[in-house]
């Protein structure tokens, strides 16, 4: 194997295949409550009806996927979606549309679509109501443009770690941001707390007892990433109507890697992609739940316990149950990496130096492809996960450079050194 990959070769990680997952395994009744073929068909019918909307490209890194012996590696580059930065557009600001037109249909008894809102025509009593969320930065932005596009006001609630950068790309679409001394999940809390004394709605991207619906709307808001991409493996003649074989897919809270392990189950069984879902060894929530058999915390760095991450999107400590109810089953393989990695799997995709079209990943996008590199240039791993001259492999650029000053510390910087 190329000596280029010298470093992603020798970097530790975790590879746990899943205990509990089957091939044959029904997708069932209660997943379907959380995602089914209806609920991502209606999320798709009304997003892709939206004049922002355009399909995302995928782009095909083929030299790079002949240097590690695979037929394929397509990244679906969601760094430019909607103008947002990142496929959190898809979900946040479908939900506040989905909570206002409930709103004003059961308070006006009648029904309403989106250029209705757009159109400010019920604007006297969208200006009174306001959404809220907790975020490191991409699902915020994303609430944000849903309040500004459909007329209502959004509260915004940052952790301590979110940087200035992530901060201004919220406050563009006009809603208030509040950074709290607090970490992720105490700031979720946070959020929950002022929310119910405020009377805000929450729009969160991670779900709790009692509070199913606007997540699961969200990832459904997510599916469309998948009917994209499966559309596109089966309408261009290069791609031989074969779907992918495997999914490196980056998980925060889980919800990205539910909706498209769901999509995929849904639409193609047996046939589906093996699904590996891929987490920062320091905010493993998923991992080290598979490792349990059921729903645990993240253990965090090994000597302080502290759940961080440089892989902001992915710097979350806890899951969302209903993602874990689709992962626990559905997931092939879970695997943590290190920090240290991050730096090196930006610079590579956004040098190309094996001259694959350079894509703009931010820290959080390129787990995935981190940790290709790293099982696919060992022996073991590539057995264990099934590698092979013939897999085609699928990765999500979920977002482009949010964060400029990190990337100029981790790639800029280092290229000149
Ligand atoms: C860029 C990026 N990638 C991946 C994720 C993970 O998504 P999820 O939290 O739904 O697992 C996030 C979450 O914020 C993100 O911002």
């Amino acid at each position: 194997m190329d000596r280029y990959f010298s470093i992603w070769k020798r970097s530790q990680f975790n590879l746990l295949p899943n205990p509990d997952a089957s091939r044959s395994l029904t997708y069932g009744e209660e997943l379907e409550h959380i995602l089914s073929k209806e609920s991502c068909q209606k999320a798709y019918d009304e997003i892709k009806a939206w004049p922002e909307y355009q399909i995302s490209p995928l782009v095909s890194l083929s030299n790079l996927s002949k240097k590690l012996n695979l037929v394929d590696i397509s990244f679906k580059d969601e760094s430019e979606r909607f103008n947002l930065g990142s496929f959190k557009a898809l979900g946040g600001a479908y939900a506040v549309y989905n909570f206002l037109k409930i709103f004003i249909e059961q308070t006006k008894e009648i029904t309403i679509n989106s250029d209705d809102l757009r159109q400010d025509t019920y604007r006297d009593i969208t200006s009174e109501l306001t959404v809220a969320t907790a975020t490191d930065g991409n699902h915020g932005r994303s609430v944000a443009w849903g309040a500004q596009i459909f007329g209502c006001n959004a509260i915004i609630y940052v952790p301590a770690s979110c940087s200035q950068s992530r901060i201004e790309a919220i406050e563009e679409y006009g809603a208030t941001v509040l950074q709290m001394p607090l970490k992720y999940d105490e700031t979720v809390r946070h959020c929950i707390k002022e929310a119910k004394e405020n009377d805000y709605q929450i729009i969160s991207d991670t779900s709790w007892e009692d509070y199913r619906d606007i997540p699961a709307q969200i990832m459904q808001g997510y599916s469309i990433i998948a009917e994209e991409t499966l559309k596109e493996y089966f309408t261009r003649p290069f791609r031989q109507a074969i779907p992918p074989s495997h999914i490196f897919i980056q998980a925060g809270v889980g919800g990205l890697a539910a909706a498209l392990t769901g999509y995929f189950w849904l639409h193609l069984g047996e046939r589906r992609p093996k699904i590996v879902i891929v987490e920062p060894e320091n905010a493993a929530y998923l991992y080290a739940s598979a490792a349990e058999g059921k729903l645990t915390k993240a253990s965090g760095d090994k000597e302080t316990g502290n759940v961080h991450t440089i892989m902001a999107g992915l710097d979350c400590g806890e899951t969302s149950p209903i993602a874990w109810a689709i992962l626990s089953r559905g997931a092939d393989f879970f695997i943590t990496i290190p920090d240290a990695i991050t730096g090196p799997t930006m610079k590579l995709i956004a040098e190309s130096p094996f001259d694959d079209p350079a894509l703009k990943a931010g820290e959080s996008s390129i787990a995935g492809l981190a940790a290709l590199i790293m099982t696919a240039t060992h022996e073991d791993t590539r057995e264990v996960l099934g590698l092979s001259p013939d897999s085609r492999i699928l990765l999500i650029n979920s977002e482009g450079i949010m964060d400029q000053s990190l990337f100029q510390k981790l790639v800029v910087a280092d290229q000149a050194s």
